[in-house]
């Protein structure tokens, strides 16, 4: 098939039709060529020479193996250890001062489970973990565990493997690089090391569908509302909300949106949201 090849109008709605029923992403219409270059990928993987044959092989794909791949053939995983610092420094600060204090004051248990919804490779996920294990001191006898979940298997087998390149760990301190990672200069690659690393586990989970897993005391959301219209992102925050304990957080990055699906939080600061 010609590289130069894009998707027929009529092809390119049906396709953002497909993602968008899946995964709950608007795919905004001057982004024909992009589409067009991400799902060429995948004829060429399966040998096809037409969208149109392509589209018919998704739609048969009884095992979701195709559906699999199509989904991290698609997905924007942009993400870097630490982004946006501000989101970091609340939770080692404000967060964990709440709740330690109301662990001293026995209003709650010492059990700390969070999740990174949508945490793509994982460094949100891994940032996090760093985040508890710098406080051990005040979180000493605590159960600690962060959550990492994406749609992309490709993103998440990354999230597993804990091996990042360079542009992942820039805005890493140095203090926090020789803390939480292993380098290994000829590879030119940073491995994420325990007691940080033990603390996260990653999987599957698509932000459309309800959450079976006991409460989490903080949900961390960050830039994948930002690919969703408003009913899909309606149904995903309302799915993170039914997932948080009383008096947990939700965490919104700030460019992410929604603000209008969280009246029934407090509002606490311009990103973190408080279940009553
Ligand atoms: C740009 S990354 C954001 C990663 C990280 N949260 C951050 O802020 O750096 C967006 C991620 O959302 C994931 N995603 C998109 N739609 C999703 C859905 N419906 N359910 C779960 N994950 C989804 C994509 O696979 C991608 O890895």
């Amino acid at each position: 098939m010609n590289g130069l090849i894009t998707l027929s109008p009529e092809q390119f709605a049906r396709f953002a039709t497909f993602i968008y029923e899946r995964t709950g992403i608007r795919t905004a219409d001057g982004k024909v060529m992009l589409l067009s270059n991400r799902i060429r990928r995948r004829l060429r993987a399966r040998g096809l020479d037409s969208f149109d044959a392509y589209y018919d092989l998704l739609l048969a794909d009884q095992e979701g193996d195709e559906l699999e791949a199509f989904v991290d053939a698609i997905t924007t995983n942009e993400t870097h250890f630490f982004r946006t610092s501000a989101h970091f420094d609340w939770v080692a600060g404000p967060f964990l001062d709440e709740l330690t204090a109301a662990a001293a004051g026995r209003r709650r248990d010492r059990t700390l489970r969070i999740w990174s919804a949508a945490c793509s490779t994982g460094e949100e996920a891994y940032s996090l973990a760093m985040c508890l294990t710098e406080q051990a001191g005040r979180l000493a006898g605590w159960r600690l565990s962060v959550l990492g979940t994406d749609l992309c298997g490709e993103a998440l087998a990354t999230a597993r493997a804990g091996t990042y390149g360079h542009r992942a760990v820039e805005a890493v301190s140095p203090e926090r690089l020789a803390r939480h990672f292993t380098a290994d200069p000829a590879a030119g690659t940073w491995k994420v090391r325990s007691p940080a690393a033990r603390l996260c586990e990653f999987r599957r989970h698509n932000l459309l569908d309800p959450m079976l897993e006991p409460p989490f005391s903080l949900i961390v959301v960050r830039n994948v509302l930002i690919y969703f219209d408003r009913e899909s992102k309606r149904l995903a925050l309302a799915n993170l909300i039914a997932a948080l304990e009383p008096g947990g957080y939700l965490l919104v990055g700030t460019t992410d949106g929604g603000s209008e699906h969280l009246s029934e939080l407090e509002r606490r600061s311009t990103f973190a949201y408080r279940k009553p």
